[in-house]
């Protein structure tokens, strides 16, 4: 898909990796809602990208992805004020295996990107009305290998993968001109990850051995899944020291 001139919908996109897709995206000519529920952290953002990427190319919408009601109301905005949607990344994701935290953690990951997905299918399939377009699920390499001590987060990210890539086998998508992918990247330096000096051994021991990308560099794989048309039902897994690679099952 050329990305010049499309509408995008990034969720969790205030900050780190949904920040820098966000950026891709908008350096590539689309129109982008960045969505958070950070509505701080969120506004400081649409000052950024709006003197640098033009006042009417972004905008802010605060919305928490586990409650329907405020997800509806972005893709409404979405559709209202830009005219559509061609590009959705579920994104948003927290990191929290506490017994009182599990199932927030649930909410956030799994039923965050169910919802988006739903809601931006609406918006998407040609059969209502829609152009088309492309569903990127932030996944993790967490969705692709046992996580000790990550169960829960583990769970929702292998969750993400199988959702995106059931979709996007189903004729509702495939008919519809909407493909459905999932990034998997490993370390990235955000706020969500781990300090090196603070990580457990295990993890600490992974950091060393693997590396950490930065969210820019992560976001090149993104793109990759939003451009190339090919992909679909497409598992990108991407590690510092490896690169970008596609999962083969
Ligand atoms: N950073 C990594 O190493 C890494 C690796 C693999 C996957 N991921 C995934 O990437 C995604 C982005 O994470 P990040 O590293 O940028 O973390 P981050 O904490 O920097 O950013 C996450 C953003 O999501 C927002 N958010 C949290 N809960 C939300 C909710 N209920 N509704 C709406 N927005 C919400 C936060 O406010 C924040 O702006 C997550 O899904 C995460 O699981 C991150």
């Amino acid at each position: 898909m050329k990305v010049s001139g499309r509408i995008a919908l990034v969720t969790g996109a205030a900050q780190g990796l949904g920040k820098a897709f966000a950026e891709a995206l908008l350096e590539n000519g689309a129109k982008v809602l960045i969505s958070d529920v950070n509505a701080e952290a969120g506004e400081a953002t649409l000052k950024a990208f709006q003197e640098k990427y033009g006042e009417n190319n972004v905008m802010f919408v605060r919305a928490d992805v586990t409650s329907q009601a405020q997800m509806e109301a972005v893709f409404q905005q979405v559709h209202e004020r830009f005219g559509g949607l061609d590009i959705m990344s579920n994104n948003a994701g927290i990191v929290g295996e506490a017994r009182e935290a599990w199932e927030k953690t649930v909410d956030v990951n799994l039923k965050g990107v169910i919802r988006g997905t739903n809601l931006a299918l609406d918006l998407m399939r040609q059969d209502k009305g829609g152009r088309g377009g492309v569903i990127v699920n932030t996944a993790s390499i967490a969705g692709l290998m046992p996580v000790p001590g990550g169960e829960i987060y583990a769970a929702t990210k292998h969750g993400v993968i199988g959702f995106s890539r059931s979709w996007a086998k189903n004729p509702l998508c495939v008919d519809n001109g909407v493909r459905v992918n999932a990034l998997c990247p490993s370390f990235s330096a955000t706020a969500m990850m781990p300090r090196a000096d603070s990580a457990d051994g295990e993890v600490g021991k992974y950091i060393e051995e693997h590396g950490v990308m930065s969210p820019e560099y992560v976001a090149e794989g993104f793109m990759d899944l939003v451009q190339d048309d090919s992909k679909n039902g497409a598992v990108l897994k991407m590690v510092q020291k490896l690169g970008k690679v596609y999962v083969e099952y």
